[in-house]
């Protein structure tokens, strides 16, 4: 069975390829319709969000299938003391594949090994993101047709920011990428993620202002601060304060440089942006649908069903 709580449980050729049929999905080159017909996602949110979740209904309909669930853990039984590993249990029964979001870093492995059906990992704490990768992977892939030999420029709440420390792992992978990482002391990236930076020889640069980061950049990556995970010492100084992009305006992006953002955004990325041509985070979202479409058809066309 084959599951995904982080981009390895792909190889770099199957993310490819996914790439390409999302891509196919996408363009209306292949019939989806019918595909999942009487199947049934279970999405099991424990933690807020409008994307990920609405993304995963809608490509399983797309597929044909449907959606059972819950959207925050004050509607689930866990809210009367119900184990993740029994909710996971009881999901597995009904559903023939399994989306779970949770604040705990931990939960996907307690999710795999509580589950019968294939599992996506919808965001684990401040750790992983592995679909927003898919997402992001697609709009850069879209655009600049490689995946390596790339300078990218991430910005903002580097330390408990999911979706940067997803994607730069996955990069990784892809070889020859160079980083720039803009955050206050208290917002840089985790040590885990240094050391494999450092042990796979890849260049990266950690800075305080994104003006050092900006002209050389094909992609500047942007992401909220994460109050909700912050500590007490943190959350007395304001978002702004701790974002770095103060002085970042449209004006400063060159015409072939990506402005991405896994979106909710906050004050780090005003509106102005949004009607420039190098503004792609509301391709981010369409195109997490589509990735999101092609993990969902893989994981299922791998699984052998038990008869329930
Ligand atoms: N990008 C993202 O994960 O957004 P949501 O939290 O709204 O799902």
């Amino acid at each position: 069975m084959l599951n995904f709580t982080k981009n390895s449980d792909l190889s770099v050729s199957e993310t490819l390829s996914l790439l390409r049929r999302a891509h196919s999905i996408a363009n209306h080159d292949v019939t989806v319709l019918h595909e999942l017909d009487g199947m049934q996602m279970a999405s099991l949110f424990y933690e807020p969000s409008t994307r990920t979740r609405l993304s995963f209904a809608s490509a399983m309909n797309a597929l044909g299938g449907s959606t059972i669930g819950f959207e925050s853990s004050s509607s689930a039984s866990v809210a009367k003391g119900e184990s993740l590993a029994d909710t996971i249990r009881v999901a597995s029964q009904y559903a023939d594949l399994i989306v779970l979001r949770h604040p705990d870093i931990s939960a996907p492995d307690i999710a795999l090994a509580n589950s019968s059906v294939p599992l996506i990992n919808a965001g684990n704490g401040a750790d992983l993101h592995p679909t927003q990768t898919l997402a992001d992977l697609m709009t850069i892939y879209e655009n600049k047709k490689t995946l390596s030999g790339l300078h990218l420029t991430f910005a903002g709440d580097l330390k408990y920011g999911r979706t940067v420390h997803s994607l730069v792992k996955e990069l990784l992978r892809f070889g020859n990428n160079t980083f720039t990482f803009v955050s206050p002391d208290e917002l840089r990236i985790p040590n885990e993620l240094r050391t494999k930076l450092t042990n796979t020889n890849t260049l990266f640069y950690e800075e305080q202002s994104i003006q050092t980061g900006i002209h050389s950049a094909d992609i500047i990556y942007l992401t909220r601060i994460q109050t909700e995970r912050f500590p007490q010492s943190l959350i007395k100084k304001s978002p702004t304060e701790l974002t770095q992009v103060e002085n970042f305006k449209p004006t400063d992006l060159d015409a072939n440089t990506l402005l991405m953002h896994p979106l909710p955004r906050g004050t780090e990325l005003p509106r102005e942006f949004d009607v420039l041509p190098q503004a792609k985070y509301f391709d981010q979202v369409k195109f997490g649908k589509y990735a999101r479409m092609a993990l969902i058809e893989l994981l299922i066309s791998k699984h052998t069903p038990n008869t329930k």
